[in-house]
């Protein structure tokens, strides 16, 4: 007797079985189709084990039998045996959730495969539990997230991203015609290699075409492998990465793996916008998740290493000025830290910098009527530090092996309790004493030398430390409910749905340059939503590569704006276009950040970028325009259709010097013409329903 078990989302229907042999088999993902027929399809030949467990689609593949592939999940039982065999035992389903539970008979273990779903979006979430109610301990070697099973035969076009310091999040779509492609870190945290995303298409654009996405709610090693093999089959194994991982589940105990959300979707713009509302409303952390970000200056770019409280207060009085509503000051002031050799851990207060303490500071700050952030890297030591000193013993290490510095630092073991309670208290201390209201949670290097001898199973050490950081993160928001959290790792290195589960928002690239940016954050719009882009307007390739102000502006527009300019620098003229652009993105923030957004034109394919931003209302709307910096082609006049508008509403459009009225199915359907002047021109049309 087959089970069939359907979820039903806004659009979509997923659906598997548990067949007579107690083997779950994955049937459906896709449009709606009537849940009767899955029944039949179960009894048919579908998907039938004729070939061997090798041949059919499974909802969650486990290491043995006749499985000749990458499997979900690999276990060594206490017996050393290493043959899995689970079979369906029970399930339990409500309106959003089902758990179907999986037994390995001979050693009582069982997995429990988690999904969560609703009508309001496409997105099912997925996870496994192991409980080990055997008595002895169960190693685990591998456990996904989830396996996805691709329909069809025909290959699919998988998208990642591919990148390095100050390139991150450059898309790169490759179809997978035999073989298995693998995106990864094995660095610790992330990184700007890969994301921990994936989606897999045929024939999709925009608008258009078969989209299965997936998203890891996980930021240490992490794996997605897509497999593809003779017979077309294709699958999509994604979790923790098995990278020199093992563990250790003991007797009664249990281990429950990361979250992986995922859906499918006609068109990636479709899957984007998806992904953002359900991660706006599910993932981000719930005391900002719905409101409007501030625009927020940080100090970083003006002043490097070299801060001090005049300096801090000139460039806080200009920000203030100009409207900002948060100033951020960065790396440099605490301990010893006048460069990157030294100071990482010891977070107290720089006496020759801030003479009076920080409050002299913050006190300008908050009567200025801006908001005070400070910068922490509080899982990293510099050799020399104080830190380092008092507890040598306190890093990842191995006594036989010299540690190799990496920005001249090493990372703290966060798998110690002590250590652990050391870096909530770092900044604990300084909120406690001090009306801080917004940390950036930097980390500039991937581990080394991963010696943790306080553990007993050591290769648990890449899984505890991404969780002692999500911990650390949840305490201080817990303690201090207006905290807003930024996660950096040299720039965009920490990007991804783990950290968006307890940070507020993303450092999104070092790399300030406006066209480069385009690029970047076209990158990041894919996959995650838009408030959670920290978008800065600085001087970057000010004298190299000028770039109008104007230009500067639109892009870092198109995300959470934040100014990293040097103040002291500017003209009166400059301040006075950057209260205009700034003003403006207070009257467009709500939309920017909110609402659904449609990439139109990219460079590398249009010679000229296009996005618009669309209130869920359908009332208000902004589009921004970018030039290339090819002056010819910039020459020749493009045009635009808006997405996303009321086809029945009138809209007004604000192109900055004149105004006119067209209908929505006007702006949709014919567009409008966009006289470009040369290269780096650049345009924000404001829409509003008339
Ligand atoms: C790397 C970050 O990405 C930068 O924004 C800045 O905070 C530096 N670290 C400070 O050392």
């Amino acid at each position: 007797m087959n089970r069939t078990f359907i979820i039903e989302t806004k659009n979509t229907l997923y659906c598997f079985d548990a067949d007579g042999n107690g083997v779950l088999r994955h049937l459906y993902h896709g449009k709606k189709a009537k849940k009767e027929d899955f029944e039949v399809i179960g009894e048919r030949d579908y998907n039938s084990p004729s070939g061997g467990l090798d041949d059919i689609f499974e909802e969650y593949s486990v290491f043995g039998s006749t499985r000749y592939r990458n499997t979900a999940f690999k276990c060594e039982y206490a017996d050393k045996c290493r043959d899995s065999v689970f079979k369906f035992k029970s399930s339990e389903q409500t309106e959003n959730r089902l758990d179907v539970t999986l037994l390995d008979e001979a050693y009582n273990i069982e997995l429990v495969l988690t999904y969560e779903y609703s009508l309001e979006s496409d997105i099912i979430t997925r996870y496994v539990t192991v409980k080990n109610k055997s008595d002895g301990d169960l190693i685990l070697d591998k456990i996904a997230s989830a396996e996805i099973s691709l329909p069809g035969e025909n290959a699919y076009d998988i998208t990642n991203t591919i990148g390095s310091w100050g390139s991150e999040f450059q898309l790169t779509k490759e179809k997978l015609k035999n073989g298995t492609l693998t995106f990864q870190s094995v660095k610790g945290i992330t990184g700007h290699t890969n994301s921990p995303f994936v989606a897999m298409s045929q024939n999709a654009t925009e608008d258009f075409g078969d989209v299965y996405f997936a998203s890891l709610g996980y930021g240490g090693n992490f794996k997605i492998e897509v497999q593809r093999d003779f017979r077309g089959r294709t699958r999509c194994i994604a979790g923790i990465s098995d990278f020199d991982f093992r563990y250790v589940v003991k007797a009664g105990e249990e281990f429950t793996t990361p979250k992986i959300y995922f859906g499918y979707y006609n068109g990636f713009g479709a899957m984007s916008n998806d992904m953002s509302r359900f991660a706006v409303k599910n993932i981000l952390p719930k005391s900002f998740a719905e409101k409007e970000l501030p625009v927020l200056y940080n100090s970083w770019e003006a002043t490097t290493f070299k801060v001090s409280t005049e300096g801090q207060k000139t460039l806080a009085k200009t920000a203030a000025e100009l409207g900002c509503e948060l100033f951020v000051m960065d790396d440099g002031w605490f301990g010893a830290r006048n460069d990157d050799n030294a100071g990482l851990g010891d977070w107290q207060v720089n006496p020759e910098k801030f003479p009076n303490g920080i409050d002299e500071l913050i006190g300008y700050v908050n009567e200025l009527g801006m908001d005070f952030g400070l910068w922490f890297e509080p899982e990293m030591v510099n050799p020399d530090s104080d830190l380092f000193r008092a507890h040598p013993d306190w890093t990842y290490h191995y006594d036989t092996r010299v540690p190799c510095l990496s920005r001249n630092q090493l990372v703290l073991n966060l798998t110690r309790d002590d250590v652990k309670e050391f870096v909530f208290s770092s900044m604990d201390e300084m909120l406690k004493n001090h009306n801080i209201r917004y940390i950036k949670w930097d980390m500039n290097r991937p581990f080394s030398e991963i010696g943790a001898s306080n553990l007993e199973n050591q290769r648990e050490l890449w899984v505890r430390h991404t969780m002692a950081v999500y911990e650390v993160a949840d305490r201080l928001k817990a303690k201090y409910p207006y905290l807003q959290l930024e996660a950096c790792a040299s720039g965009g290195g920490r990007g991804d749905f783990g950290a968006l589960n307890h940070f507020d928002m993303v450092w999104t690239s070092d790399n300030t340059d406006p066209l480069d940016r385009l690029d970047i954050q076209r990158g990041y719009s894919f996959a995650y939503p838009i408030k959670t882009m920290r978008a800065w307007v600085t001087d970057w390739n000010r004298d190299s590569r000028p770039v109008p102000l104007a230009f500067r502006f639109n892009v870092s527009m198109q995300g959470s704006l934040s100014i990293g300019s040097d103040l002291t620098k500017l003209t009166e003229e400059e301040k006075n276009e950057y209260k205009k652009y700034i003003a403006l993105y207070k009257e467009i923030r709500h939309t920017v950040q909110f609402g659904d957004m449609y990439r139109l034109k990219n460079i590398a394919n249009d010679d000229f970028y296009a996005a618009n931003y669309v209130n869920e209302n359908k009332t208000e709307a902004v589009v921004f325009i970018c030039a290339s910096a090819n002056s010819l082609h910039n020459k020749l006049s493009k045009s635009v259709k808006v997405k996303g508008l009321d086809e029945n509403y009138n809209y007004e459009i604000d192109f900055g010097k004149e105004k006119s009225v067209f209908s929505g199915s006007f702006l949709m359907n014919r567009g409008l013409d966009v006289n470009l002047n040369g290269a780096l021109d650049s345009k924000i049309w404001k829409i509003k329903k008339v």
